[in-house]
């Protein structure tokens, strides 16, 4: 969330406290009430039922049926579009509090303070270092590859120089030292030198959702054939570059999409640019990864619509395809452009200019239209086997769409291209509908075994009362589920900080933790009763005990199996016994 280090916790709190999450929400949407909650139809899911329920005593929203739930503040930046602060600065005008952004004490002092300030004095010397004699082949690379002074300043486009320790010696010179040097990933340790970790590279700084730099990629400049060097290079994964939750140009591409109302997402550097300089600036870079979830949760937020426009070489086809794959998992459906003779958007727009690329941009595939393509590859339709292979996995990509209309007019498509009949496809696709969910039921009956019920029951009534979190405490070592685990520890963590347990309020604290967070709304849509008695709160603590020893005496049996030395197997053996003690007392005593 924006800037959410940077407003005191009493701060948000107030304004959090001085409105009430019902009323914003039924300023937005009307809700009707039933018992203690209100519900009304959902805004961030197509919908026509009111999925959504609003707990005044809990001060959260949940979906029941796409998941979305948070507090207030997180309903004002989905509904609206806007970051944390915007709608900090909303409740406060709703609620009558002075939130005076600029009277607020700014703690510049966050926990990576030093990295942040670091990352600075390196993108200036690098920015420095491409506008002295030193870069000025550097520049003319990127002047013959059309990249201009504008673009050059606007990215804060720099240079490291072929001088392994200018940099060092300039933030030693500074004052900073260890740990910080090596925990920057700036410069790499070698015996008792410091080398800067790009080396004669052309640098584009990479900045986080809060608009710090935060990390570069670099680029080799001189194209030379005879050295193996990656054409780019990435700082690594530090405490503040994460690059799976960075999208690069995010800051500029998030004012642009919201006024165009879809998102581009490319592959390259260059093509960004390029496509910077013809004004489509609604644009981020994958930086050739897979998208992850944090990333998708960034994309969704930025805009209705998303739109890949890869390389137009079969790689790009590729990798359209598997992003698009991607999203779909996460719920959005993307559309797709692809370019002709394998260009990418960096040469195409190059080759055929500003206007023919926008007709591409404003005429995109469907998923399904290019799914069907995509599918066509390699096959020959005349056929019979390739035919059929085809058309089975076609339906097979059709089962993923939510989406009647898209489902009809691809059916069509099908039928026209196969010469068969849409009837007949539909049955064939029911039949397989109907083995997705008999698996489904399979996979989740083994999921919702009884001790993820268990942890997860616990969990709930944890978010709710401090009595349980106390016999959590009290009684259960640790939840077997990871993320259940991690939960716990925050609410206890929580609990014993402020003396009390609220689900919007510890939202309000695990504000960029996008795990933990779905982890809480996979949690609130249980939807439990309200009141828990202590012997089913007690029953949950004892199923999840017993999974625990269970798992450790499976555990040491195992390892009896492989340990060789009579010494140490005697010893596995003794505490295989401690452990069937231990839970002969649990089905005894509690
Ligand atoms: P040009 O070749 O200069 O046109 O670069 P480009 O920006 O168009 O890059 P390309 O389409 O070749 O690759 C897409 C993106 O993948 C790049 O912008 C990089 O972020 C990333 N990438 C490409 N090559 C490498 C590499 O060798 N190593 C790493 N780590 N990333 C790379
Ligand atoms: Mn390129």
């Amino acid at each position: 969330m924006n800037g959410i280090n940077k407003i005191p916790k009493e701060k948000i709190n107030e304004i959090k406290n001085s409105v009430d999450i019902v009323d914003v929400i039924s300023s937005y949407i009307p809700l009707t009430t039933s018992g203690k909650n209100y519900f009304g139809v959902c805004p961030f899911h197509d919908d026509t039922n009111p999925s959504m329920s609003v707990s005044r005593e809990k001060q959260i929203y949940t979906c029941f049926s796409c998941g979305a739930s948070g507090t207030v503040f997180n309903f004002i930046m989905d509904y609206e579009n806007v970051n944390f602060i915007q709608a900090l600065k909303m409740c406060a005008d709703i609620g009558g509090i002075d939130l005076n952004i600029n009277s607020i004490k700014i703690k510049d002092d966050t926990k990576y303070k030093e990295l942040y300030d670091m990352y600075e004095i390196a993108c200036k010397l690098y920015q420095n270092n491409i506008n002295t004699q030193y870069g000025s082949l550097a520049k003319k690379y990127l002047l013959d590859r059309k990249i201009d002074q504008k673009i050059i300043k606007d990215f804060k486009i720099g240079l490291a120089l072929n001088n392994y320790d200018l940099l060092a010696k300039l933030l030693i010179k500074k004052g900073y030292n260890e740990p910080f040097l090596t925990d920057s990933g700036l410069v790499v340790k070698k015996n008792l030198d410091y080398y800067d970790s790009f080396f004669d590279r052309i640098i584009f700084p990479i900045e986080d959702v809060n608009g710090k730099i935060v990390g570069f990629s670099g680029r080799i400049y001189k194209d030379d054939p005879n050295k193996k060097e990656a054409k780019y290079k990435n700082t690594k994964e530090t405490k503040i570059f994460k690059k799976g939750q960075v999208l690069y140009n995010y800051r500029i591409a998030k004012e642009e999409a919201r006024k165009e109302g879809y998102v581009i997402i490319m592959e390259g550097f260059m093509d960004l640019f390029r496509a910077y300089q013809i004004g489509v600036k609604n644009v981020v870079i994958s930086m050739g990864t897979a998208v992850t979830k944090e990333q998708a949760s960034l994309l969704k937020r930025m805009a209705k619509d998303i739109i890949l426009c890869f390389d137009g070489d079969s790689a790009g086809e590729k990798a359209s395809y598997a992003c698009a794959n991607e999203l779909l998992e996460l719920g959005i459906t993307p559309k797709i452009v692809r370019l002709e003779e394998n260009l990418d958007p960096d040469e195409y727009i190059l080759k055929y200019g500003k206007e023919k690329f926008l007709e591409k941009i404003k005429n995109p595939l469907n998923i399904m239209e290019f799914k069907l393509n995509y599918l066509k590859n390699n096959k020959n339709l005349d056929s019979e086997i390739d035919m059929s292979k085809y058309i089975n996995e076609v339906l097979d990509e059709v089962k993923k769409i939510d989406d009647d209309i898209l489902l009809e007019l691809t059916l069509r498509k099908l039928s026209n291209e196969t010469k068969l009949d849409i009837d007949f496809l539909k049955s064939k696709l029911n039949k397989k509908e109907k083995n997705k969910n008999e698996q489904k039921t399979k996979v989740e009956k083994k999921n919702n075994n009884m001790y993820i019920k268990a942890e997860q029951n616990l969990l709930y009534y944890m978010l709710i009362s401090t009595e349980v979190i106390k016999m959590y405490q009290k009684k259960v070592a640790y939840m077997p589920t990871d993320n259940y685990r991690k939960l716990a520890r925050e609410i206890n963590y929580f609990y014993k900080e402020n003396g009390y347990i609220n689900v919007s309020d510890l939202m309000i604290v695990l504000n960029d933790n996008i795990e933990l967070l779905n982890t809480i709304k996979e949690i609130n849509m249980l939807n439990l009763k309200e009141n828990y008695t202590v012997e089913e709160i007690e029953d949950y603590i004892k199923i999840i005990k017993q999974f625990n020893i269970e798992d450790e005496s499976k555990r040491l049996k195992e390892l009896m199996i492989m340990e060789i030395d009579p010494v140490k197997k005697a010893e596995i053996a003794q505490k295989i016994l401690e452990i069937k003690k231990l839970e002969n007392e649990i089905g005894e005593d509690e």
